[in-house]
């Protein structure tokens, strides 16, 4: 795993050395553990040298503070203290790391400068924050110069009072940053290295923290009948898998919270092949799976009083003389007949099927899944939010809200019977593509197809997975957006 923050909480201690973070207020007044240092002065010296306002995340960097035994004094302004919401000290916690820069030790004097007491739950959502913003994917140059990151861990030793409140708030917080840095590196990875194979080996480690995960081979996939995703793998030389992952933390009569991910380990858009420009991206086909993963590694860790299953179909999309053709028509799990218009549009092939398995066996509370689905999402939507497509209002609702908490944000998309007919096929029971028009809305209505009566959420996560914009808390190609929203939503609405 690629992480490199260690965080620790420490009640603040009265002599402090070496790096110190300390926050201060629009007014530009400090707390107590930090006007103890006697910086007070100074602080207000060199915020008036450098026009620091104390604004919510900008900093001010003192060097060898006179007077002083440290070494560093980092000024981060939170603005106006009794405004600071969740996702503020998320974003905290990445700015400061990011003002630390290649720092590999400080101490954070975590308190508010207006003198009220700060909970122990902020202290751990910082580290949240500092710990996704430390994350950087070097596995393939670790002594190169040209690494913009550091290579060893930043050790932040965070002072607070509440100390016992914080270690409790971070067994949360620690599995969620460890399951979005997961889906991160599984993204990063290049597909030469994560073939099918290597991801279900990857996702089989999540027993260590109690998952159950059990991998069909193709054999399997054959005898159940899942022509769908199988004639998407058919041109690859690395046979698909399906990984079945389970978490069990809820009363054994529950039925359980279904997410299922798109795995496209590599898409060359088979024999409709893709321009090659930009054709590097879709090692990256396979976010919706690693969030699925990074998820069910969170839910576990911190011991989700639920019962969840993340399904996630794992192939290769090649263009090779056993690959499918357009104008093929496979039949699906389901039985469904499915016309393939343009061998391109695989990921909801490999979602008919691993859906119509996923509610067949578990008969799911609901079905999420996520999916790096269509180029048309990005052109709607851009990298800022998820396109959200929805069988189901109130789902749909909390989803919002989950997004609106943990800021990894979703819109919800139309689906009409206009637009359902425009997948008709000439031949079969459905096809594979629509015209260019609609084209992330068409494939929702494809994936809908597919699903019985199960309340089902489509994420149409191409966007805001891959090519993802540098923010507070994300220096990284990938993301790995959705870990915390599933995670919030399960967390918010069914552990009652
Ligand atoms: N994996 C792509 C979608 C994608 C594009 C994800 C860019 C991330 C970045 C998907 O399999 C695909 O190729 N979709 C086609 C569908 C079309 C052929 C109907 C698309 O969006 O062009
Ligand atoms: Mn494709
Ligand atoms: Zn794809």
């Amino acid at each position: 795993m690629t992480d490199l923050a260690n965080v620790s909480f420490v009640r603040p201690a009265r002599k402090i050395a070496g790096t110190v973070v300390a926050f201060v207020g629009g007014d530009l007044q400090l707390g107590k553990a930090a006007t103890a240092l006697g910086v007070a002065g100074l602080v207000r010296q060199a915020a008036a040298t450098a026009e620091f306002k104390g604004k919510l995340r900008t900093t001010l960097d003192l060097l060898a503070p006179r007077g002083t035994e440290l070494d560093r004094l980092v000024v981060i302004g939170v603005g106006k203290p009794e405004k600071l919401t969740e996702a503020d000290w998320v974003k905290l916690g990445g700015a400061t790391i990011g003002a630390l820069g290649k720092a590999n030790k400080a101490t954070v004097l975590f308190e508010r400068p207006d003198g009220e007491a700060v909970p122990g739950a902020a202290a751990a959502e910082f580290a949240l924050g500092a710990k996704l913003r430390a994350y950087s994917f070097d596995n393939y140059r670790p002594d190169s110069e040209d690494a913009p990151k550091r290579k060893t861990p930043a050790d932040l030793a965070i002072a607070v009072e509440d100390v016992a409140g914080a270690k409790a708030a971070w067994v949360a917080q620690g599995a969620a940053a460890d399951g979005v840095i997961i889906a991160r590196d599984l993204i990063n990875e290049p597909a030469n290295v994560l073939g099918p194979v290597e991801f279900a080996n990857r996702a089989k480690a999540l027993k260590d923290v109690g998952v159950d995960v059990e991998i069909l081979t193709e054999t399997q996939m054959k005898k159940l009948g899942m022509r769908a995703l199988l004639g998407v793998a058919q041109g690859s030389a690395r046979p698909p898998r399906l990984v079945i992952m389970r978490w069990n933390g809820g009363k054994a009569k529950d039925a359980p919270l279904a997410f299922v991910g798109k795995g496209v380990v590599f898409d060359t858009g088979g024999i409709s092949i893709k321009p090659a420009g930009g054709m590097e991206d879709m090692k990256g086909d396979m976010g919706g799976a690693a969030a699925v993963t990074g998820l069910m590694h969170t839910l576990a860790a911190r011991k989700a009083k639920v019962n969840a299953v993340g399904v996630i179909g794992i192939v290769e999309n090649m263009p090779d003389g056993a690959a499918q053709r357009p104008g093929d028509i496979v039949t699906a799990m389901t039985g469904r007949t499915i016309e393939i218009i343009n061998t391109d549009a695989e990921g909801r092939l490999v979602l008919a099927d691993a859906i119509a398995y996923t509610e067949d066996r578990f008969k799911p509370k609901f079905i999420i899944d996520l999916a790096t689905l269509t180029g048309a999402i990005i052109v709607a939507l851009g990298h800022h939010q998820a396109g959200m497509f929805a069988s189901d209002d109130k789902l749909a609702e909390a989803l919002s809200k989950a997004g609106t908490a943990t800021g990894e944000l979703v819109w919800r998309m139309p689906l009409s019977a206009e637009y359902d007919k425009m997948i008709d096929s000439k031949f079969a029971d459905v096809k594979n593509a629509g015209a260019r028009d609609a084209g992330a809305i068409t494939a929702a209505h494809f994936i809908k197809r597919f699903v019985k009566d199960t309340p089902w959420v489509h994420l149409d996560i191409a966007g805001t997975a891959l090519g993802s914009p540098h923010t507070d808390i994300n220096r990284s190609w990938s993301s790995g957006w959705g870990v915390r929203l599933l995670d919030r939503l399960v967390a918010d609405s069914y552990e009652g």
